[in-house]
């Protein structure tokens, strides 16, 4: 209690005249009643144990909420940006790259200290359509290299991390494991390799990493996807390829059951094992379909983050935890096909009041007795 004693008044030192300042014009714009205290800040906690908290962040919360910007800033220690920085935002026709939203998400963070994740380099449903008819025509890998050397070093003040190749992984596709996307039909399977060398000739001093979904459940598919990433990255490493990492999307279900204790700690151990580092990049929950209260469901999905998070916590290479939101009003997983319209799956509600699982990820971090 001591340490959440100390962090409080750090908060309240730290925190209080630039909340006050952003607040009440935020007020203004989303009047919130009852609102319980907001606790120390999730950047504290996690700082507390030498972890980073940060949160995707994106145009709609930069440019729409100035509630949005202030929880930001208040919460995160690093933001990501939710599509600004991917292929298909930054270069959407051939020949012209337009770096205006990603700028401007990058000088929030400049002008506000934080930093960011460089999210994301090569994924399947990333690439524009002309590159993608570009890689299928030509083979040839210079159009990824002049992306990676016009992004990379721009903001390299700011990014310590980048998510080279997302969702590499894909069951029924390869024998080997490997999902069968543009860079694999135009390269082979070596087109991982080549991300890896590439970015690290684009940005030397960044943290390469492999991020990717669909790790935490007790299922045949779950447990072929851990093996596969697990093989991928012994193959990477034996290679001598230049990966730092391995970034975790984390995207909870509570359609599968309760997360997979001995899979996910068997999965961080053999990554470790690797000597690679570790970020949980895009943390939230999918409630199941049913109904209930909303006490319930909060309890439910706070219930489930803790449990994630006190399985990943207890390697000290997981550097940073990132949510894949701040507010359920926000959340992708409202919009998605498939998703739940009501979805409340992050740490704060539509009216950026804090939930159970808001409580939940402090608590995590300050090694707080767990319930569940
Ligand atoms: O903002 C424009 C809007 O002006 C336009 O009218 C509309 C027309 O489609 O598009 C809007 O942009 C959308 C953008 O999200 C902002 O909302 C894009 O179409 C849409 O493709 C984009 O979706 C993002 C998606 O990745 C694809 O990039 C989601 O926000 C984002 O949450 C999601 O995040 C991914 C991670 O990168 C990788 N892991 C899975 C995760 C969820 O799919």
């Amino acid at each position: 209690m001591r340490r959440r004693r100390f962090l409080q008044g750090i908060a309240a030192a730290t925190f209080q005249p630039a909340l006050s300042a952003c607040m009440r014009s935020a007020r203004e714009e989303e009047q919130v009643e009852d609102e319980e205290p907001e606790g120390i800040a999730l950047q504290l906690a996690a700082g507390s144990i030498n972890r980073m908290y940060g949160s995707a962040f994106s145009e709609m919360m930069l440019n729409a909420s100035s509630r949005a910007r202030a929880m930001t800033l208040t919460q995160c220690a690093s933001i990501t940006p939710e599509w600004s920085l991917k292929w298909d935002r930054l270069a959407p026709s051939a020949n012209s790259t337009d770096f205006t939203a990603a700028d401007a998400i990058a000088n929030f963070a400049r002008t506000h200290g934080k930093r960011m994740r460089g999210h994301t380099l090569l994924w399947h449903q990333g690439v524009p359509t002309w590159a993608g008819e570009q890689l299928q025509n030509t083979r040839e890998w210079d159009v990824v290299r002049s992306y990676f050397n016009a992004v990379m070093p721009r903001y390299g003040d700011i990014v310590d991390e980048w998510d080279v190749v997302n969702e590499a992984i894909e069951i029924g596709h390869r024998p080997d494991g490997l999902r069968h996307n543009q860079f694999m039909e135009a390269f082979g399977p070596e087109y991982i390799d080549w991300a890896f060398w590439t970015a690290r000739d684009a940005a030397p001093q960044a943290r390469l990493y492999l991020n990717e979904y669909g790790l935490e459940y007790f299922s045949a598919e779950e447990g072929a996807r851990r093996l596969n990433l697990l093989r991928l990255l012994e193959r990477l490493k034996s290679r001598g390829v230049p990966i730092d990492g391995v970034g975790l999307q984390a995207h909870l279900d509570l359609r599968k059951g309760k997360v997979y204790r001995e899979g996910i700690y068997g999965l961080l151990r053999d990554i470790t094992n690797m000597e690679l580092g570790i970020s949980v990049t895009e943390l939230d929950v999918r409630e199941a379909d049913s109904g209930g209260s909303l006490e319930a469901r909060d309890r439910a999905v706070a219930d489930e983050v803790r449990r994630y998070m006190d399985i990943v916590l207890q390697f000290p290479n997981v550097g940073s935890v990132t949510t894949w939101g701040l507010s359920d009003r926000y959340s992708w997983l409202r919009y998605k096909d498939g998703g739940r319209r009501d979805n409340r799956g992050l740490p704060y509600d539509d009216k950026w009041r804090r939930k159970p699982m808001r409580s939940a990820l402090e608590a995590a971090f300050l090694g707080q007795q767990s319930t569940t």
